[in-house]
Parts: structure tokens; sequence; C-alpha cells
């Protein structure tokens, strides 16, 4: 029998990461925040003074991603990354490359491996679509624009980073455009997918949600 999987995919910050962290609690399932893959490619490209559009170059990073993740912790060869990852100079540079189509299919190998028993919680923007389209259950998660930059806004300062609502907004406006428009793996809710608007839900009940969709599957 293959291992259950359940997909979550959405726009930034629509709260994809935390809720599949703790259905992934809830139901002791691994999890695969490709999102993360994404930011340590886009780290090391930076890091290497490389253009965001060079295909080839950071193509080849992310076939060869030296990562590493335990709990909490988010390892790029031998230095934790998990909190400078997160800054919205990184997030945008990942935004940059994931348009590059050499970059998703040199991830791709990576992130079905994370499917491992009992079962995986995928969270994304393409986990449905293109890297476990046999996913038990798919989510499509999702907010308003205003919902989410204060979500991150809140996000930013806790983890000690400076931010403006006006240019969160801004950045979640172009980065959704950029996710939405660009022609491999465009985001979209996948077939299939149950889209659940957590604008006015708390993460709690974002859970319960899923958890429940999950539930009703057996
Ligand atoms: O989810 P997170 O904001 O960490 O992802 C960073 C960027 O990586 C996104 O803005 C998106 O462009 C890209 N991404 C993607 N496909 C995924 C996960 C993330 O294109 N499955």
């Amino acid at each position: 029998m293959t291992n259950p999987i359940i997909t979550i995919d959405g726009p930034t910050a629509s709260g994809k990461g935390t809720v599949a962290q703790l259905v992934a609690q809830a139901l002791q399932f691994h999890y695969l925040d490709s999102g993360a893959l994404y930011r340590l490619t886009a780290l090391s490209a930076l890091t290497q003074k490389l253009a965001l559009d060079d295909e080839l170059a950071i193509a080849t990073i992310a076939s060869q991603l030296p990562c590493r993740f335990e709990g909490e912790q988010i390892w790029l060869g031998d230095v934790e990354v998990g909190n400078t990852i997160r800054a919205e100079e990184i997030g945008n540079a990942a935004s940059k490359i994931a348009v590059l189509p050499a970059v998703r299919e040199a991830l791709l190998q990576l992130q079905k491996s994370f499917s491992k028993a009992p079962g995986l919680i995928a969270d994304g923007r393409d986990m449905g679509t293109v890297v476990f389209p046999d996913a038990s259950l798919k989510i499509y998660l999702t907010a308003s624009v205003a919902a989410r930059a204060e979500r991150r806004f809140k996000q930013l300062i806790s983890k000690g980073f400076s931010a403006s609502m006006q240019d969160l907004m801004q950045d979640l406006t172009e980065r959704d455009a950029r996710d939405q428009n660009r022609s491999a793996a465009p985001l979209k809710p996948a077939q299939g997918a149950y889209i659940l608007d957590t604008s006015a839900l708390t993460v709690d009940q974002a859970v319960a949600e899923v958890l429940q969709q999950y539930a009703s599957l057996s």
C-alpha cells in the first residue's frame, strides 16, 4: 500500500506552513516544506553571486542541495539557516528562481523522497498538481491579501525582522502574480482540491477542517 499524502498548496502567507505542521503533528506524519527548498536554492545562488535567471547554474545547485531538516532546524551544508531563509529578500529571490523549469525539475526527486511511512503532509504551490498528483487529499489554502500581509507582518516582527504593511501587500501581490502566471507549475488549485479560505478562520479551525476532510476519506 502506498503511504498517504495530504498536499496543502496556496499563495504566500496563506497560513499553509503553520496549518501543515500542526496537521502533521496531529497525524504523526512527516512534513515537507517545499518552499524551504526553493529558499535554500535561492540563498545558495545569492551567496555564490549568481544572476537569478542563470537557469543552468541554479538548477545545478538545486540538484545537489546539501540540506538537512532536523525539527525546527534547517541546515545548508554545516550552517543552520532556518531563520535566515525566512527573510523577505530570500522569499523574493526564491519566487524568481521558482519560475525556471530546470530548477523545478531538479528539485522534483528530492521532494518525492519525503514521502515515507506512516504518511506525509506536503506544503507548497504545486504539491497537488505536479509533485504528488496521486495524493489522498489535496487542500488549496487561501486568504485575502490583507489577511495574509497582516500574518506575514506579525511573523517577521516576531523573528526580529523589520517590516511595513504597505511593502508587504505589494510584495504579496507581485509574488502571487509571479506564482500564478509562470508557465512551469503555476499556482492553482489541483483538480478535486478542497478550497479552504482562512481569512476569517483561526489556525485551530483551519487545522480541524483539514483533519475532518482527511477523516471523511475513510
Ligand atoms: O512557501 P514559501 O513562501 O516559503 O516559498 C518561497 C517561494 O518558493 C514562493 O514564493 C514560490 O515562488 C516558490 N515555491 C514554488 N513551489 C513550491 C514552493 C515554493 O514555486 N512548491
